[in-house]
């Protein structure tokens, strides 16, 4: 990689951010397609936010992805919002077009592009969502304009019915929305006729990666089972789903398809998907040690 007086720069911002996968792939992209820009990671504070927005601007940095806790933050020190971002109020890119800085969401994009992917159309299917933060919300979002039924199932039971109720009042009343608690009665009643299955929580993952919130004999093969975790890329929920005939889905092509989205966004090319997708799982790997 040559990186002079031209190169444009691009980040993510964020805390933590040091074990982001972004750098690895997003430069991969670039130099795949001998792009002169360059992907580096800057751990940014909440208190420090505005000044980082302000460095953003007087740096000239170019692109930004944004991770929490700033994804609904850093909003109010942008310019210009796509439609997307100002309908759900998130923002996980930036970019600076001529000092104007507008910003982007594309985790809901990365949900949808991870199912295409992978070969699901989830028009008109029943998925089920375990978990309301987040990545549940980037999914709901993103889900409920195709979706035929979401069901959101959540330890906090109101973070459920808030998340629910916000997504009817965004989709509108044609999109059937359910909430519960996630309870073993919850989840049998609803994975029973699931189509595709979306685990939005961290449990499968360090300090859980022996836990999973569905028992084995809950799944069945005609279901679609997406684990949005990456690390590890095969969750015992997903190795059960396996056992049981189910086609799996792990977290990694949601991060690129995000990723890829945002990469987009800067460059206004095409993003090669398998060169990103191939460096993010070396990455992992040698994280794994495998
Ligand atoms: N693949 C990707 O691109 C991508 C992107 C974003 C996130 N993710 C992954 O998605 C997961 C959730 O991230 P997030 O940003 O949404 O986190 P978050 O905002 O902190 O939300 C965590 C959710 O998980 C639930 N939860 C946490 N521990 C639980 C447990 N022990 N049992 C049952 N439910 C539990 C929480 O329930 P309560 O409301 O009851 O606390 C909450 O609904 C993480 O594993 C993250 O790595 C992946």
């Amino acid at each position: 990689m040559k990186v002079s007086g031209r190169t444009k720069v691009c980040a993510v911002i964020g805390d933590p951010v040091e074990h982001s996968l972004s750098p690895c792939f997003q430069n991969a992209a670039f130099q795949h397609l001998k792009l002169d820009f360059i992907y580096v990671a800057f751990t940014v504070k909440a208190e420090s936010l505005g000044d980082a927005i302000s460095g953003v601007r007087s740096l000239g940095i170019y692109g930004l992805n944004v991770t929490m806790p700033h994804k609904i933050s850093v909003i109010k020190y942008l310019d210009e919002l796509d439609e997307r971002a100002d309908r759900i109020k998130s923002v996980n890119t930036i970019l600076n077009r001529n000092g104007k800085l507008i910003g982007y969401t594309t985790d809901g994009i990365g949900v949808l592009n991870a199912l295409k992917y992978n070969g699901i159309d989830p028009k008109g299917k029943k998925v089920v969502i375990l978990g309301a933060g987040g990545a549940a919300r980037s999914a709901s979002y993103a889900l409920s304009e195709v979706a035929g039924e979401l069901v959101i199932l959540n330890r906090t039971i109101e973070r459920a019915r808030n998340l629910a109720s916000k997504v009817r009042r965004l989709i509108g009343s044609h999109v059937n929305v359910k909430w519960d608690g996630l309870t073993e009665e919850s989840l049998r009643r609803e994975i029973r006729e699931a189509d595709i299955l979306i685990n939005a929580t961290p449990v499968g993952m360090s300090p859980y990666v022996n836990g999973t919130l569905v028992e084995k004999r809950l799944l069945h093969p005609d279901m679609v089972v997406f684990d949005m975790i990456y690390h590890p890329l095969k969750t015992r929920l997903l190795r059960e789903a396996e056992e049981v005939g189910a086609k799996t889905i792990n977290g990694l092509s949601m991060l690129i398809h995000q990723g890829a989205a945002s990469f987009e966004i800067w460059t206004g090319m095409e993003a090669p998907i398998d060169i990103m997708m191939k460096a993010a799982e070396e990455e992992i790997r040698r994280r794994e040690g495998i």
